[in-house]
């Protein structure tokens, strides 16, 4: 199929540190099977002093950069709720410490965690315009809550990167999707906020909501029926989530509730956000690595993906995995990635948590603490100046 286009490399990166729902749950009296089992967490990723979006986001793309060269890709959009800053794209930071080419066009995009779809389809758009050009699309996050909150533990923090292009080497995209938008006020995060405000129930119900209107809109738009899929990589702001999503499509759907079916749709995509926690726009690139990195091939299988950005902004689409996609994989280096944190006690992660956004805009160095691949060094002149290793 000539006119294929999709994410042809995915790579992921996450934070220095983790810390284990057992900690948190010790801490404040929880019982521990309400993360383990209620919300479904096993553990979340936390920055260390000197991990943003640019340091994340740029660990993700060098693999691609790496393997592929940087000079095909004229466009980087760059999705993101935690933006650091309200003007400059942090994707220029990234373009900066990758060393790609003057002649690129970088833009950032937000919708809480809606954003890193928006951006893949409008990548696909910019190839189908272009085909020889490929685009670098990065989503970052780091999820922050107040501390003490419902929220909180639902924290997490990671970065996906992927390059779009024509004859993809892991997933083509299909037309249509299915889209929904609704104005809610179910999480938000004002501009002089650091950590965002949520309706922990009403954000539940509002996701839901969307699912049914981005499905329904899928379905007039022409799109498969529900059984033609192998699995569903749903945005997963804790990995039950998931679960409610899907028992609500097919209820909507008017299909029996089969555990055991749901399961098999669902389980292996939930395996890196478990122990990752919510990385917003990436969550539902994660799930999708966890997918292909697990099951059992999957060429030519149909995936259904359900993006959701709370506000609220959703889309429904399909990909099919394309032939010899195993080869293309990057299991093991995503596998170190995760197992590679070092795991903090709760102290150390008040300190992080209560770091991290220096509001002061005051001259200081950042401590050197991640051994990841790039660093925030410094703030200085109201400027923050990344280093690479
Ligand atoms: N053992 C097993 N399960 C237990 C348990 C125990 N000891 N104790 C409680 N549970 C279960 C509960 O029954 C419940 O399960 P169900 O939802 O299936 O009934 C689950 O654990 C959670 O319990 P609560 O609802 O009582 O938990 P809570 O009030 O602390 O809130 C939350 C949970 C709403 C998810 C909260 O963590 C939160 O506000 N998180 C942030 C918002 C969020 O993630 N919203 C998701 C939709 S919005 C979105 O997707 C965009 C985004 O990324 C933010």
């Amino acid at each position: 199929n000539d006119s294929a286009i999709g994410i042809h490399d995915l790579s992921l990166a996450t934070t220095e540190f983790v810390l284990p729902h057992t900690v948190l749950a010790e801490y404040n009296g929880t019982d521990v099977g309400k993360y383990h089992v209620g919300i479904g967490q096993r553990s979340m990723s936390v920055p260390a002093a000197d991990e943003d979006i640019v340091t994340m986001g740029a660990a993700a793309a060098a693999p691609i950069i790496a393997r592929h060269g940087g000079d095909g890709i004229r466009t980087i959009i760059f999705a993101t709720e935690s933006s650091i800053d309200q003007a400059k794209s942090a994707g220029i930071y990234v373009h900066s410490l990758l060393g790609l080419p003057a002649a690129t066009r970088v833009v950032e995009l937000k919708q809480a965690c809606y954003a890193a779809t928006a951006a893949l389809q409008f990548a696909i758009g910019l190839v189908r315009r272009d085909p020889a050009q490929r685009v670098l699309v990065i989503a970052s996050d780091v999820s922050r809550y107040d501390v003490d909150s419902p929220g909180e533990a639902t924290q997490g923090a990671a970065a996906v990167a992927m390059l779009v292009g024509t004859d993809p080497a892991l997933v083509r995209v299909e037309d249509p999707s299915g889209v929904f938008t609704a104005d809610v006020m179910d999480f938000w995060r004002p501009n002089y906020r650091e950590t965002a405000l949520v309706d922990g129930q009403e954000s539940i119900g509002a996701y839901l909501l969307a699912v049914e209107g981005s499905w329904k809109d899928y379905t007039e738009q022409g799109g498969r029926s529900l059984e033609e899929f192998a699995a569903f990589c749903y945005h997963q702001p804790f990995t039950k989530m998931a679960y409610k999503a899907h028992r609500q499509l097919l209820n909507y759907c008017g299909h029996d509730i089969d555990e055991e079916r749901i399961t098999r749709h669902l389980g292996l995509t939930t395996a890196y956000n478990n122990v990752i926690g919510n990385s917003y726009t990436a969550s539902v690139y994660l799930a999708l690595a966890a997918l292909l990195d697990q099951a059992d091939d999957l060429t030519g299988r149909a995936v259904g993906f359900l993006s959701y950005g709370s506000g609220s902004v959703a889309e429904f689409f399909a990909g099919t995995v394309a032939p010899g996609y195993r080869e293309h994989l990057r299991t093991a280096a995503n596998r170190e990635a995760i197992d590679r944190r070092k795991e903090v006690g709760h102290a150390r992660y008040r300190e992080l948590h209560g770091h991290s956004f220096p509001p002061d805009g005051g001259d200081h160095l950042v401590p050197a603490e991640t051994t990841g691949p790039f660093r925030l060094a410094a703030l200085r002149g109201h400027k923050r100046v990344y280093e690479a290793r």
